[in-house]
Formats: structure tokens, sequence, C-alpha cells
């Protein structure tokens, strides 16, 4: 019997992996990170001992050619395709950090290389994988809403701006805030409600203050010549069963809060805030106002995604975030650029 463990190469080795991915494979004892790849030859060399990968890259191409299980990219947002498309190409199945890409195009021919090739292509939205995130899914799930018919969904941060060039660089990361963490409350104000198809979507990208010095960054200063994204976004959202969305997203507000990553929806039967998980109903005539929990422990979404995306590959199961979702989810970003670049609102066929 092979002894042989399941093998990930990492490729994109800094924050994010580093952080919580490599962690997130190394807490799985059936599994080694066989190789790291990063362009930055410290970068890999340092993650590549937090990993004990037998392999370290700074040319993410020779890690495809290795006899691996899958491999996890971490790699700046603009950067995930080519190097998804190779690896399924390669034969590996794939996990890769959200957005999964920035045009509708780039997730629809990854996702048709995933059904060609017979391999997974997940992307991660950890924010799924939270107590509060399953405790109203599971109750939304229930029927507990009715019908919803509005969503407000907001990823707005006071003085949060990422200032690394994966961010602010529009030809590194496609967006600011918009995809970089509206694409999570997106996502999973989505998941609940069960992905209404958008037909209709009005949006707006701004800079406000990214390119002055108006509001100083709490993690840190940032190239303002190299700042090429908006730093604020907006948008309405129309569905196919006649709900709307407001969505916003920004890394420099001027709010009380360091950052507001929330989505509430409004039902026929019910509506309900998340994370808070707290719920506002009426029952026989009187207004009933209550909190949701979660019956388990949920610790470190990042891991619990990675050990669900292991246990899809190992039982021969649907990836647990389909490419199918995710093209739904970028369609609306992609949207919210076109939308603001013409002017208008933008009608989907
Ligand atoms: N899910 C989450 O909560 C979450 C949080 C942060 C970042 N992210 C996502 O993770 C990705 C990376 O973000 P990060 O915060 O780790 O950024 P980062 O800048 O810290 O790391 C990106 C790494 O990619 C490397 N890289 C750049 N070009 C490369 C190439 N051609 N080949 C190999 N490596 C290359 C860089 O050297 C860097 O080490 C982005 O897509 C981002 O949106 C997700």
């Amino acid at each position: 019997m092979s002894t042989r463990k399941f093998r990930v190469g990492v490729i994109g080795a800094g924050g994010i992996a580093q952080g919580v991915h490599i962690p997130g494979w190394l807490a799985l004892p059936d599994v080694e990170v066989f190789a790291v790849a990063d362009v930055h030859e410290p970068t890999a060399r340092k993650a590549g001992d937090l990993a004990g990968a037998a392999h370290r890259f700074t040319d993410w191409r020779e890690l495809m050619a290795l006899d691996l299980d899958a491999v996890d990219i971490c790699t700046p947002n603009k950067l995930h395709t080519p190097v998804v498309l190779a690896a399924l190409e390669s034969g590996k199945h794939v996990l890769c950090e959200k957005p999964l890409a920035v045009t509708t195009a780039e997730v629809r021919e990854m996702g048709e290389a995933a059904e060609r090739t017979g391999k997974l292509l997940c992307t991660v939205q950890n924010q799924r994988f939270r107590a509060e995130t399953l405790a109203v899914k599971h109750w939304a799930e229930g029927g507990n809403l009715g019908e919803v018919y509005h969503a407000r969904v907001r990823a707005m941060r006071r003085a949060l701006l990422p200032g690394r060039p994966g961010f602010i660089d529009e030809k590194l990361s496609g967006g600011g805030p918009c995809m970089d963490i509206g694409v999570h409350a997106l996502d999973a104000a989505l998941w609940v409600m069960g992905f209404p198809k958008p037909v209709r979507i009005s949006g707006t990208a701004k800079v406000n203050f990214a390119k002055g010095h108006k509001i100083p960054g709490k993690w840190g200063d940032w190239d303002r010549a190299m700042f090429s994204v908006e730093d604020f976004a907006a948008a309405f959202v129309h569905f196919d069963n006649g709900a709307t969305m407001t969505l916003e997203a920004a890394w420099l507000g001027h709010q009380e809060e360091d950052e507001d990553f929330s989505f509430q929806l409004f039902g026929s039967e019910a509506g309900v805030h998340w994370p808070a998980g707290k719920f506002s109903t009426v029952s026989r005539g009187a207004f009933v106002d209550g909190k949701l929990s979660w019956p388990h422990r949920v610790e470190k979404p990042h891991a619990q995604q990675i050990a669900a995306f292991h246990r899809a590959i190992l039982e021969g199961a649907p990836s647990p975030v389909p490419w199918r979702e995710t093209l739904q989810v970028i369609k609306i970003l992609e949207c919210v650029y076109e939308s603001q670049k013409q002017g208008r609102e933008i009608v989907l066929g």
C-alpha cells in the first residue's frame, strides 16, 4: 500500500498563503505541502521553510511539472487565470483565492477547463465557512425568511487600505475594494439567497480619497502614483425573481466602525442580519426579535474551507464553492465597473 501523502503546491506565498493557507494544509494529517512558488525568492524560501516543502521555485511553471494532487493559488488577482488554467491542464485540482478572476470570460474559461479535465475548481470564499454564516444559511433554508425581496450588502472600511501593489495597482488587482472585500459580502449574501440571477445592474466605482492625503491608512501608507483602482464602489442590482440589492464597498470611508462587513436580507416572513445573526419577524400580531447561533464550534474559516476542498477531492464530491456560483458574483462586480465606464445601467441578456 502506498504511503504517499496528498501533495499540494502553493503558488503566491505572501500574506494570505503564510498566514492561513499553509497552516490550514499543515493541519490535515495526510497532506504535505510539497512545493511552494513565489516570484520573490526570499518569500518562496520563507514560506517553503514554514511549510517544510521539498521544493521552492521562483517560476510557478516549474511547480506544474511536479506530481501534485492539488494546487493552491494565492497570487495577486489578475495572475489567477493563467495559473489556474495551467494547473487544471496539468491534471491538478485547484483551490484559488477570491476573486477567482475579475472578468466573467475568465471565470467561464476556467470553469469549462475544470469540467473538461474532470478536476475540482474551488474559489476561496472563507466567509461561507464562519459559524455566523452557517447559522443564517441554515435558518434561511428552513424557509424562515419567506421570499427575499431586498438585500443590503456592505463591505465598508474606515481607513483600512491594503497598500501592496497586488491590491492598488489595477494591472495586478483588476479592482479596488469592490473586488477585494465586496466580493466576500456579496458571495455570502448571494449564497444565502440561493443565487438569484442578476438581470440589471447600475454602479459606481470612484476614487474619493486615495489619491490625496485626507485619510491616513491604519495599515500604513500607499503609493499614490501607483493607486489605479477605486476606493469606493456602490451598486444597485435587480434579480430575475424581482428581488433587489444594494452593495457598498470602501477602503476609506468616514464612519464610526473600522469595518462594517455585513448583509441584511429582507423577506416576506422575516429579516436577518449577518454576521450578527439577529432576526426580526411578526408572530400572531406581535413583533419578535431574536438571535441565531450555530451549535458547533467553527474555528479558522480558511482552514475549514481547505479541509472541505480536500474532503471533496477524496470523496469525489462537487466543489464546495462551484465556479458557476462564482460566475454570478463576478458578473455583478464586472457590471459595477462597466456601469461606471458607460455611465448607465447594464442590462444582462
Ligand atoms: N480570502 C481572504 O480573506 C483573503 C485575504 C487576503 C488576500 N486574499 C487574496 O489572496 C491573494 C493574495 O493576497 P495576499 O494578501 O497574500 O497578497 P500578498 O501581496 O501578500 O502576496 C501575494 C504574493 O504573490 C507573489 N507573486 C506575485 N506575482 C507572482 C507570480 N507571477 N508568481 C508567483 N508568485 C507571485 C508575490 O511575490 C507575493 O508574495 C489575492 O487574490 C487576494 O485577493 C484573500
